[in-house]
């Protein structure tokens, strides 16, 4: 027997797709057979003005920005493009000390890695309630499961993202709608490069296997949670972090 995930047909919207675990992630699903929609603020600078492979499409969008979050999704879902597929994958960091901390850090935190899902999420709802499937998939931490110093306001974000996805697994269940969040370890990318070798080691040396993920390893879960593999999971927080936190 061999199994394959095919997910042709599927449209997948993915924020934050211009880079890391977000690029890999669009890359995955396309390669599925999902027309993926990529939505980042860093387009069209990112992308140098070359096209996107074939069966993606970049849309500028900062998530950040209530208006553009309703802008772009009714121009999408105006084009045809209605997701059964979301990941809430743009995220941010502006590490310091809670005292340290400046309403600044903290609310541009908040506002990018949760209050910016509940936005795009409530935007693309009606939309799979009608249809009666979906799944969405929000890209939470293992230090919004855990106490990590000098992140408080990403680990309120991030444990905020959490409890949004059970609760919201409760609401959407009942439509056929799936709900479910990914924590990831320390995973090379632009956001973990400029951390100091320090920091970098001491997450290697947490890990039961000895190294940092790769977005590779995240955008499988993702592949995983948003396929008829997983019909039966849902409000489910998905730790992949090589045992980080084992
Ligand atoms: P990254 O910095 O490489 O990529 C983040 C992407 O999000 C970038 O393309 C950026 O332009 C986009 N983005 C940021 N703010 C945006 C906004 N306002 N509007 C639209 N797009 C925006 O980061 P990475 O590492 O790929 O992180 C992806 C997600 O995974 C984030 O939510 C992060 O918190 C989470 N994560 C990452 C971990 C890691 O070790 N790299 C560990 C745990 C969670």
């Amino acid at each position: 027997m061999s199994i394959t995930i095919d997910l042709a047909g599927a449209t997948a919207w993915v924020t934050g797709g211009a880079s890391g675990i977000g690029a890999d992630i669009v890359t995955t699903l396309a390669a599925a057979g999902a027309r993926v929609v990529s939505l980042d603020r860093l387009y069209p600078k990112s992308d140098g003005g070359h096209p996107p492979p074939p069966g993606v499409t970049h849309a500028h969008l900062d998530v950040s920005d209530p208006q553009s979050i309703e802008r772009v999704a009714r121009a999408l879902l105006d084009e045809g493009l209605e997701p059964d597929i979301l990941v809430n994958n743009a995220g941010i960091t502006r590490d310091a000390a809670m005292w340290n901390l400046t309403d600044e850090q903290w609310t541009a935190v908040i506002d990018v890695n949760l209050t910016a899902a509940f936005r795009l999420t409530r935007t693309i709802v009606p939309s799979m309630r009608e249809r009666h499937a979906g799944a969405i998939v929000n890209m939470a931490s293992v230090n919004g499961i855990r106490g990590k110093f000098g992140q408080t306001n990403y680990a309120a974000s991030k444990g905020g993202l959490i409890a949004f996805t059970r609760a919201l697994a409760r609401e959407l269940g009942p439509r056929g709608i799936r709900v479910n969040a990914i924590a990831p370890g320390m995973i090379e990318t632009p956001m973990t490069g400029q951390l100091s070798e320090d920091v970098r080691a001491n997450a290697k040396s947490e890990s039961a296997l000895g190294r940092l993920g790769h977005p590779r390893d995240i955008a499988n879960a993702v592949l995983f949670l948003v396929s008829p593999l997983a019909s039966h999971i849902t409000g489910h927080v998905l730790v992949v972090d090589g045992g980080q936190i084992a």
